[in-house]
């Protein structure tokens, strides 16, 4: 299994995308079925569900959530001369997003929480400073409070990557509806999943009619795909209709995975109990975490390694494309001679970063990291860091047995490493 939402695929998915096969109806305008404005096809009424379900004014389904972010951020303003603040603990999308508006991605350290800190967010900030992007990592919302006010102090947008935390809160109110933006994701590793694809939420609409028409070129909302919106370039960005149809089935369950994994996430903290050394990440919010996975942080790296090692897993500072200090995009200092042809390549990177970030950029994340590890509740992803742990599935016994070697490894680890 890889994410929650992939886990509970059924009955429900299968129908939604046999109506859509057998109407023949492909697109989210329904061309052969209607005489102007498009019926609600299945990309629609996910829309409709999602905006009920978080309260969003505006929703847009589209092909990713890179493309959400993307299209969000250009539809926002945000292009070159400006800087915009991304966490050094993340993943690349939204990094590799700013860069293709042609604006400079600024990175700023974590707290313990494992999430963008507001204070050196306040710290990285300067007269080109145009946006923020709080990443709810690890489906933890951020600390939105002191996000918002920072941001709201110094005039700048606050966007919201929401990819891993689909269907969270923040005290009581749905992510992606705090900032100016937010953006979702619909892989195989999210709470609710359609293999692919992606929603951008707003409140805003001039915003959501420009994000609109950049997913497709240049067309107004909701109607055939031939009226003209803002006299833009647009893209094709649309969410497919097959897409549309699992989204919708899997939207409808996004409640019940999510109980279900917050019931996991306290069973499985609760067997492990407090273990000397170790911390569990402090969250803003638990309530409107979407528990899917427990993150520990000892307190040393050789421990963290050890005990990594042990189960067959990473420390965070391993997770590949989430700890800056992996990516070689963000060195535009390096000379690409393992990548021959990135020479004869345009790389959008070299004309926009002015700063390089070699390991030890910034020293807190890396810390952090390296002492950090994960535990799968129901995201399944060894990539990440959460190859190791339990999944929505599971049962009882399952979770005690998850417990048991979770502490055993840590108290063997410990001792070795004393
Ligand atoms: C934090 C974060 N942002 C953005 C993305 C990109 O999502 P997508 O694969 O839908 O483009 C991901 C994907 O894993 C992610 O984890």
């Amino acid at each position: 299994m890889t994410g929650p939402g992939i886990s509970r695929f059924g009955p429900e998915e299968e129908a939604e995308v046999l109506s859509v096969l057998r109407e023949r109806e492909l697109s989210r305008y329904r061309f052969d079925d209607h005489d102007g404005v498009a019926p609600l096809s299945k990309v629609a009424r996910f829309e409709q569900e999602f905006r009920t379900l978080t309260g969003a004014r505006h929703c847009l389904g589209m092909n990713s959530c890179t493309s959400a972010l993307f299209a969000g951020l250009l539809a926002a303003g945000v292009g070159p001369g400006d800087e915009v603040i991304v966490p050094g603990y993340t993943f690349i999308a939204p990094i590799a997003a700013v860069v293709h508006t042609g604006a400079e991605p600024v990175l700023a350290e974590i707290d313990e929480s494992l999430l963008l800190d507001p204070a050196d967010v306040a710290a990285k900030i300067t007269a080109r400073t145009k946006a923020v992007i709080a990443v709810h990592m690890l489906g933890a919302p951020c600390d939105l409070d002191a996000l918002g006010a920072v941001t709201r102090e110094h005039g700048l947008l606050l966007v919201e990557d929401c990819a891993q935390a689909g269907g969270g809160t923040y005290h009581g109110r749905h992510l992606g509806t705090f900032g100016r933006f937010g953006a979702f994701s619909l892989n195989v590793f999210k709470t609710f999943t359609a293999g692919d694809g992606g929603v951008l939420l707003t409140g805003d609409d001039d915003l959501y009619e420009t994000a609109f028409a950049l997913h497709d070129h240049g067309a107004a909302p909701l109607r055939m795909g031939v009226t003209d919106g803002p006299p833009l370039f647009g893209l094709n960005l649309r969410m497919h209709e097959l897409t549309g149809a699992v989204a919708l089935a899997q939207v409808r369950k996004l409640p019940d995975i999510l109980r279900t994994l917050r019931a996991n996430r306290d069973k499985l903290a609760d067997a492990i109990g407090d273990l000397p050394g170790v911390t569990r990440r402090p969250l803003h919010d638990p309530d409107g975490d979407c528990a899917t996975v427990l993150a520990y942080t000892f307190a040393s790296a050789a421990t963290a390694g050890e005990v990594a090692t042990r189960l067959g897993t990473i420390t965070l500072n391993q997770s590949g494309k989430h700890h800056y200090a992996n990516m070689s995009q963000l060195r535009p200092d390096l000379t690409d001679l393992t990548v021959p042809r990135a020479s004869e390549t345009p790389r959008p990177e070299r004309a926009v970063l002015h700063r390089s970030y070699p390991p030890g950029s910034l020293p807190r994340t890396d810390d952090l990291l390296s002492r950090s590890i994960l535990l799968s509740v129901g995201v399944v992803d060894s990539y990440l860091g959460s190859g190791v742990g339990i999944d929505v599935n599971a049962d009882d016994d399952a979770i005690e047995a998850a417990a048991r070697l979770f502490k055993t490894t840590v108290e063997d680890a410990t001792k070795a490493a004393l």
